[in-house]
């Protein structure tokens, strides 16, 4: 991704989908109660394009800004289409920026168990893709590929003592695999990769519900439309009696449906934002 080519993307598009957003809903405008925009973490060029657009919707409609953080809304996603789902429970949040487990304990109160050391679980999926000649974005075509593949490659797992993850060892072998053998098939690989990182989030959640007793796990995050993360998460929830929850896969990748969602949460806690909010690159969860 070119940071300012993405920027400039969104200043082209961002009043038009608001527009449409707003017809499609059958609104005006004034009807809406509240501005909601992520103001971290992400790229920042692209992050000051909706700042700066929220806030200026924000004072010429006279209505309060609300700043997101862009986390908080994909775990917010999942309220969309679980309208009956409601904290506590544990977050898989799985993206291409960020991996960690979050023990979401109210709409708004966080602690974060656990996270990457290294390479967020969907850079890992991007970085293996490109290796292997699937190109960006690389983890719906590693999902595709891995249908017709069979998971028979062994693949290392890095452990740690807590609920902290690792995605480069994982994600070098495949890369020294596939140069040292070019005949490996690809198939095979990806869905051994598949098949090795799913265990590996599989078997960091089990450990979440042991130590926090909370047995309702959602799934957040562009890597959570993966077929074979879901169906070892579904497994799961037959196996060991856990309720699974994971976002429609529209609402897997970024979105700002999502946005909204987290920002009405924020909202009715009364936590508003001013003309001040500035984009925040590396913003983390409190
Ligand atoms: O959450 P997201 O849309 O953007 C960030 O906030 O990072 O996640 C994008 C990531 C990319 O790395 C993309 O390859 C991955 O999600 N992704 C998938 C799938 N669909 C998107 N990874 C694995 N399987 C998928 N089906």
């Amino acid at each position: 991704m070119v940071p300012e080519i993405a920027s400039r993307n969104h200043v082209e598009v961002i009043s038009n989908v608001m527009k449409k957003a707003v017809n499609e809903a059958k609104i005006e405008l004034e009807d809406i109660d509240a501005i909601a925009c992520t103001y971290g973490p992400g790229l920042v060029g692209a992050l000051l394009v909706g700042v700066s657009y929220a806030k200026a919707l924000s004072y010429a409609l006279d209505k309060p800004l609300v700043g997101v953080n862009h986390i908080k809304g994909h775990i917010a996603a999942n309220y969309i289409t679980y309208p009956e789902l409601k904290p506590p429970f544990i977050c898989m949040m799985m993206s291409g920026g960020n991996t960690q487990i979050i023990q979401v304990k109210d709409y708004n109160t966080f602690e974060v168990l656990g996270k990457t050391k290294d390479d967020a679980i969907g850079e890992a999926f991007d970085k293996v893709a490109r290796v292997i000649g699937l190109g960006y974005p690389g983890g719906p075509k590693i999902d595709k590929l891995a249908k017709s593949g069979q998971p028979n490659i062994e693949l290392p797992k890095t452990h740690f003592d807590n609920l902290n993850f690792s995605f480069s060892g994982i994600k070098t072998a495949v890369i020294n695999l596939h140069h040292k053998e070019p005949d490996v098939n690809k198939e095979d690989l990806a869905a051994s990769f598949e098949e090795t990182v799913s265990n590996i989030l599989v078997e960091h959640a089990i450990e979440a519900v042991k130590l926090t007793r909370i047995k309702k796990i959602v799934l957040a995050g562009g890597v959570s439309a993966n077929t074979c993360i879901r169906r070892k998460f579904d497994e799961l929830s037959k196996k060991d009696d856990l309720q699974i929850y994971y976002p429609e896969i529209k609402l897997c990748t970024d979105n700002g449906a999502m946005i909204a969602s987290a920002g009405y949460y924020e909202f009715l806690a009364g936590n508003k934002s001013n003309l001040e909010l500035n984009a925040i690159p590396n913003l983390t969860l409190s």
